[in-house]
């Protein structure tokens, strides 16, 4: 199970990297947006916290493959860090998956919200494929079947490697379900991923275990 991190803020990143045990972090166009900087300056500093190894997704914007491809080679270019390019599932997206799966690029297929999206575009090569969970339940449509679906569909190919990476998440239920739907990777805003460790009671045995400690021990008192 992999958790990732929806976000380029820069304090969430900082926190979260230290604390939780997330392999990545996923940004897309309108996350970049609302840091409101210059998008390398911002990748940069999102890659001098999470350092070289953990994943870093970055979506193109491009709506032609041509297009697609020249961002990501400038991407690839531009940036020293374990790259996933993201790609929204379209003809011309899918295309550009094939070629640049071909030529040794990690891939993310995003802005997914059928079953069929997912499948298509693990054929076409995508390392990754993140169904909008949240945006399909917001339709009317049922987005932890969408997962459970394609994870049922992929299932049945031996040879598939490419991960369902559960997104657009809401709430802990969503990413939870998703995750039983067959969720390899999910990514989670700081809000929800704080709240999937939090509950009350955790923290009311924390304080009593203290309490208890303190009473035989010295208040304040750790084992060194
Ligand atoms: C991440 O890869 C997606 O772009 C993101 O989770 C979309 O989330 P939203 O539906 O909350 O915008």
């Amino acid at each position: 199970m992999e958790y990732l991190l929806d976000t380029a803020n820069l304090e969430e990143i900082k926190y979260f990297n230290g604390k939780f045990p997330i392999v990545g972090v996923t940004t897309n166009p309108t996350i970049i947006a609302n840091e409101n900087g210059d998008y390398k300056k911002i990748i940069n500093s999102i890659l001098a916290i999470i350092g070289t190894e953990k994943m870093l997704h970055v979506q193109v914007l491009g709506r032609e493959a041509d297009i697609i491809i020249k961002e990501a080679e400038l991407l690839k270019d531009t940036f020293e860090g374990n790259l996933y390019i993201k790609i929204p599932v379209s003809d011309e997206g899918l295309k550009a998956m094939s070629e640049l799966k071909n030529r040794g690029f990690n891939i993310t297929a995003t802005g997914i919200l059928t079953s069929q999206q997912i499948v298509m575009a693990a054929k076409a090569g995508a390392d990754y494929m993140a169904p909008y969970v949240n945006r399909a339940d917001n339709i009317g449509g049922d987005g932890v079947k969408v997962v459970r679906d394609a994870f049922d569909i992929l299932s049945r190919d031996k040879n598939n490697k490419a991960k369902i990476l559960g997104a657009s998440f809401k709430n802990v239920k969503q990413v939870h379900e998703s995750i039983l739907a067959g969720a390899e990777a999910v990514t989670v805003g700081s809000d929800v991923l704080k709240q999937m460790i939090y509950h009350p009671y955790t923290d009311w045995s924390i304080e009593k275990f203290e309490s208890d400690w303190g009473k035989v021990y010295g208040s304040g008192k750790t084992l060194i």
